[in-house]
């Protein structure tokens, strides 16, 4: 069994990281996509929140499931038998700190990390740039599904 994880904060998700979600669900047996929790920032969504939208967006693909994790990632990798990070590659601007990333990763432990180029029409995509956009009034209709363009209206209202 290929067990790969997709890491990342989804606050909220996007369509760029449902491409990248989608795909590594065809390029390996079970995928578990993993919400970091991280004490030291607060985001928008709640980690519940983030996990419930990523439920929905994902509900169709079978060997996918929607977990948290906190502390390391090779830690979890190593707790869920987990061989691969499966991460996407916008553009060059993202390889310095991806690669970093995946060299101290694979320096930790045996956990090798995947990267898949996003699909042009995502490229410029950013969960930063989709709050922004949003609480600025901007139509984000396009890059999220219709349930998280609700709750980001809901929870800018509040
Ligand atoms: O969506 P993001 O915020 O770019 O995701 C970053 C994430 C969660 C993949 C990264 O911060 C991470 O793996 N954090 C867990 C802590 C860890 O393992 N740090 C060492 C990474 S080299």
């Amino acid at each position: 069994m290929h067990r790969a994880v997709c890491p990342g904060s989804f606050d909220p998700v996007t369509y760029g990281h449902l491409d990248i979600v989608g795909r590594a669900a065809r390029l390996f047996d079970q995928v578990t996509v993993a919400v970091l929790v991280n004490e030291s920032k607060s985001g928008l969504f709640t980690v519940p929140e983030r996990i419930d939208m990523l439920s929905q967006a994902v509900a169709d693909l079978d060997n996918v499931e929607v977990v948290s994790f906190r502390g390391l990632l090779v830690d979890f990798c190593k707790e869920h038998d987990i061989a691969v990070i499966v991460k996407g590659l916008r553009a060059v601007s993202d390889f310095d700190h991806e690669l970093q990333m995946a060299q101290m990763n694979s320096s930790l432990a045996a956990v090798e990390t995947v990267f898949v180029p996003t699909s042009p029409q995502w490229s410029f995509l950013a969960s930063s740039l989709v709050k922004e956009v949003a609480r600025l009034g901007g139509d984000v209709g396009d890059l999220v599904p219709s349930y998280v363009v609700d709750r980001l209206k809901q929870r800018l209202a509040e």
